[in-house]
């Protein structure tokens, strides 16, 4: 028995699988905030390069991936699929659980997948600067990285609770050379709004998006980058689940469920979306696909489908997605990656048709699970992924409560180093569960965008 399947480098995929392609009913389309109209490709483009919107509208099944960013992969890639043996003897069960570690990376998480893409992208285009945000700050941190290796000036707004739990990020992304500021922020015009109505706000991901549109719309030099919830990054992500399954195969099993942690859907989709053929076959092969969330930002367990801006400010376009309203603000919970109003269009669609499942935890369940796995598994998971480790344990639990032997695929998306102040509040008792009640779910969808369709 294998216990830790490595590929070599020539196993770097040499194209993404582009899950549009096998949909049946196409996305619905995305709206202009100022007209209300389907927004074209020219609409875009003071934010994106052009070979990202490409990308955000194609529907070829499998879009190659650029020799140099293939190159740039294969500092990290392909990454390890691992059985987790002992966290199947610690736990006692008969399934057999494997895990994808995403975090073997200088940014610590999947998200150089895209970064690094974007980033080529952009200087493709010509484009000199990218302004973002972060949540947590591993975003942050593989923009930072991605703009070093092509030569991009990268400005981050990263949510002030993080910014403030997290200054070892912070110092991450300054030491790849760009400019961080924490969100809201006196920068913008809507930083400063949020501050004059707010100003002890901690900060949100939907704030922190509208000041890096903000800022990218207001300079020609500059694009916006998103780490997640849109086509082209959860196309890029895909890398994760198609080297995923060769190593299943190579395992010689093939998963039953495969799980990952979701805050605007780009690891979900990365690791779900290559099994996702085969469950529209209709053959033997029907993985369950499980994002997880946290209870505290419920957005697919207990927000609705409809049409959204993906900011707090509206800058953005509107699109279909489940959400908690654009002007929700979840807890200071330290998932900070998972801190999301909205979700990813495309994930949100499988989730409306019952193409994939959804659920949520609470933090302190999510810690434990954390922590039995870095004892069994002398691996330490962001609090982010520890989300998708105590789905695989539930999930191994539930199969020994039924007398099954199940399969668990998760995807551990990114490690906790910088977030050892998560863990000591874990362990000196500090953390707490946050609900989010139906109230502030009402709440929070009163002021959804009208949209005519
Ligand atoms: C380690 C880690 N996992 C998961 C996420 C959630 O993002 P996504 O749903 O796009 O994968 C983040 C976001 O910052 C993260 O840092």
């Amino acid at each position: 028995m294998r216990y830790r399947i490595t590929l070599d480098e020539s196993s770097i995929p040499a194209a993404w699988y582009n899950a549009l392609a096998d949909l049946s009913n196409p996305p619905a389309p995305v709206i202009h905030p100022g007209t209300g109209k389907p927004v074209g490709p020219g609409d875009l483009l003071p934010l994106f390069p052009m070979g990202l919107i490409e990308q955000e509208v194609s529907t070829q099944k499998f879009v190659p991936i650029p020799e140099d960013v293939r190159k740039r992969y294969a500092l990290f890639r392909p990454t390890p699929l691992i059985r987790a043996v002992f966290l199947e003897q610690a736990i006692g069960t008969r399934s057999r659980i494997y895990y994808k570690y995403e975090g073997g990376n200088a940014s610590g998480s999947h998200k150089l997948n895209t970064s690094i893409p974007q980033a080529y992208y952009n200087k493709q285009f010509g484009r000199k600067r990218i302004a973002t945000e972060t949540g947590a700050g591993q975003w942050g941190s593989a923009m930072a990285i991605a703009g070093s290796f092509f030569g991009i000036d990268v400005k981050v707004y990263m949510v002030k609770v993080s910014y403030q739990q997290k200054p070892y990020r912070r110092m991450l992304m300054e030491t790849f050379g760009a400019k961080v500021v924490p969100s809201p922020s006196e920068d913008t015009g809507s930083g400063r709004a949020t501050l004059a109505q707010r100003p002890d706000s901690p900060g949100s991901l939907g704030i922190a998006i509208s000041e890096a549109v903000e800022d990218a719309a207001g300079r020609e030099d500059t694009s916006y980058a998103l780490g997640s919830v849109l086509n082209h990054v959860v196309l890029h992500q895909t890398v994760i689940g198609l080297e995923a399954r060769k190593q299943m195969e190579i395992a010689g099993d093939y998963p039953d469920v495969v799980i990952g942690c979701h805050g605007g859907g780009s690891n979900f989709g990365g690791i779900a979306l290559p099994f996702l053929p085969d469950k529209l076959a209709g053959g033997k092969r029907n993985p369950r696909l499980i994002a997880v969330e946290p209870a505290s930002c419920p957005t697919l367990t207990k927000g609705v489908y409809t049409f959204d801006f993906g900011d707090t400010g509206k800058l953005t376009p509107i699109v279909k997605m489940y959400t908690l309203g654009h002007d929700f603000v979840p807890e200071g919970i330290h998932a900070g990656g998972l801190r999301y109003h909205g979700a990813s269009p495309l994930v949100s669609q499988l989730l409306s048709e019952g193409l994939i499942e959804a659920r949520a935890y609470p933090q302190l369940a999510v810690f434990s699970a954390a922590v039995a796995f870095a004892r069994a598994e002398g691996l330490l998971p962001a609090p982010e992924s520890a989300h998708a480790v105590h789905a695989a344990i539930e999930e191994a639990k539930k199969a020994d409560a039924e007398g099954k032997e199940k399969v668990i695929l998760f995807n551990l998306s990114g490690h906790g180093f910088f977030d050892m102040a998560a863990y000591d509040d874990f362990l000196s008792g500090k953390l707490a569960d946050h609900e989010h009640s139906e109230e502030k779910v009402r709440e929070a969808l009163r002021n959804l965008p009208k949209v005519a369709m």
